[in-house]
């Protein structure tokens, strides 16, 4: 069973076929990236514009790539929510338009489902149960994962998603958009100097809050000359801070449910310092840990085509209906 993927829900036009058997076939990304930097930020109503400008063009090249032609697609994934209203809809209405002209059943898919699903798409596989932490700039989230669809979410920031912390903090050193990566490489010169809060470790529970790691690097960048080395001093110091924070709670997820794999996924688990620090936990407890390959960490149409595809084997489809939901609980 052939499977296209579409996700368009911020800021990357991705598309891709998966095959239930055969694996990955192909895969393309367009990354608005460099359109948004202007503005610091993604502007909505021009992400919708370019998912249009772009989105047909992908399909036909991710067709092309694969040698195959519409009449081998079995089903269509499109990414319904969370994300941008107007981003979603270009994903849904062009996924939805193609499954009743080539008369093939189209699947909504959930954002953070295809995140947590990413990395299932390598060489070894995660087993379920496992415990996955989801980092992306909209979201913070662990969770329990018995099955494909069967989620107990164990713990979510109550407040700024980690890729937004990083990004709002990016902002605040002057790095431009997108912060997150840029604040990476600038922490790798930094220096132990400052000592940043671990939020909600001294408390139990699992939840996160980063937003007040905002205030402490702009109090502490208050309190310095501002010069590239004290930037990226507070670069590390936030950087080092997070991955602690994350690395706790998955941590205390792992000993609360018994689990021994955790799988990390979403933008923000591209991050090197992040990634160390939970592989040196897991190996301590004795679990195993998974990741995406670095390209499906962010926004992909891989990921959604696989999880359309899952979803497609249950026997899961929708009617004529178009489905794009900015909020969405997994
Ligand atoms: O999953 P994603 O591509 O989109 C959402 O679903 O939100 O995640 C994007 C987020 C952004 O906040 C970006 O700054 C962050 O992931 N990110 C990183 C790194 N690469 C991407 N954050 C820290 N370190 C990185 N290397
Ligand atoms: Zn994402």
């Amino acid at each position: 069973m052939y499977i296209l993927g579409i996700e368009t829900s911020c800021d990357e036009t991705g598309v891709a076929i998966y095959h239930s058997k055969l694996g990955l076939i192909a895969d393309v990304l367009y990354s608005q990236v460099s359109m948004h930097s202007d503005y610091g930020g993604v502007v909505p109503e021009l992400a919708s514009r370019d998912h249009i400008r772009k989105l047909s063009p992908l399909i036909k090249q991710c067709l092309h790539d694969s040698q195959l032609t519409s009449a081998n697609i079995d089903g269509i994934a499109y990414t319904a929510g969370p994300g941008l209203m107007g981003a979603l809809l270009v994903g849904a209405t062009t996924a939805r338009s193609l499954a009743w002209t080539w008369r093939v059943p189209a699947v909504a898919v959930h954002h953070m489902e295809g995140h947590l699903l990413a990395p299932m798409l390598e060489n070894n596989p995660p087993q379920f149960p496992f415990v996955a932490l989801l980092i992306s700039g909209g979201h913070t989230m662990l969770v329990k994962v018995d099955a494909i669809g069967r989620y107990t979410l164990l713990g979510e920031s109550l407040d700024d998603a980690a890729g937004e912390a990083f990004d709002k903090t990016a902002k605040m050193l002057e790095l431009g958009y997108p912060g997150g990566p840029k604040l990476a490489k600038l922490a790798e010169q930094g220096q132990e100097r400052f000592h940043f809060p671990r939020p909600m470790t001294d408390r139990p529970g699992l939840d996160f809050s980063f937003s007040g790691l905002k205030t402490f690097t702009m109090n502490t960048l208050r309190g310095t000359e501002q010069t590239l080395q004290d930037k990226a001093d507070i670069a590390y110091a936030f950087q080092k801070a997070t991955a602690e924070t994350l690395t706790i709670k998955c941590k205390r997820a792992l000993r609360q449910t018994g689990l021994k794999s955790l799988v990390v996924a979403g933008g923000v688990s591209a991050n090197k310092a992040i990634r160390a620090h939970l592989q040196e936990m897991t190996a301590q407890e004795g679990a195993q840990l998974h990741f995406p390959r670095l390209e499906f960490c962010t926004d992909n149409g891989a990921m959604i085509a696989y999880a359309g595809c899952q979803r497609l084997l249950a026997g899961q489809h929708e009617d004529l209906q178009i489905f794009a939901r900015p909020r969405w609980p997994i």
